[in-house]
């Protein structure tokens, strides 16, 4: 067990919030099984970037991204250095912070604010 600090998002946490993560399992499996609903539009197969997150602390700690990852994070909305895509990235034993962009492509493509 770890933990991953979600930074507030206006519409999925607008207060923040920490959830207990389970080390082996994806960012993206954690924040969904603790009620935070990240995009997750391909179903978690390293298809679509709904899912990208900023890894603001704890981010040396993962496995590095495969290509395919990069190439899919290359078209994600606001990426950054510390940019992953929450389906792939596996969360180890160290505690996480991370940041939720605000946008999507799908939130981006439907103009939504
Ligand atoms: S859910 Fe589609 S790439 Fe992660």
């Amino acid at each position: 067990m770890t933990q991953i600090v979600v930074l507030p998002h206006s519409e999925l946490c607008p207060e923040g919030v920490v959830v207990e993560a389970d080390a082996g399992k994806s960012i993206c499996e954690n924040l969904l099984a603790n009620g935070v609903e990240l995009d997750h539009a391909c179903e978690m197969s390293c298809a679509c970037t709904t899912c990208h997150v900023i890894v603001r602390e704890g981010f040396n700690s993962l496995e590095p991204a495969e290509e395919v990852e990069e190439d899919l994070l290359d078209k994600a909305w606001g990426l950054e250095p510390n940019s992953r895509l929450g389906c792939q990235a596996i969360v180890g034993e160290t505690p996480l912070v991370i940041e939720i962009p605000r946008y999507s492509i799908n939130m981006a493509k439907e103009g939504r604010k």
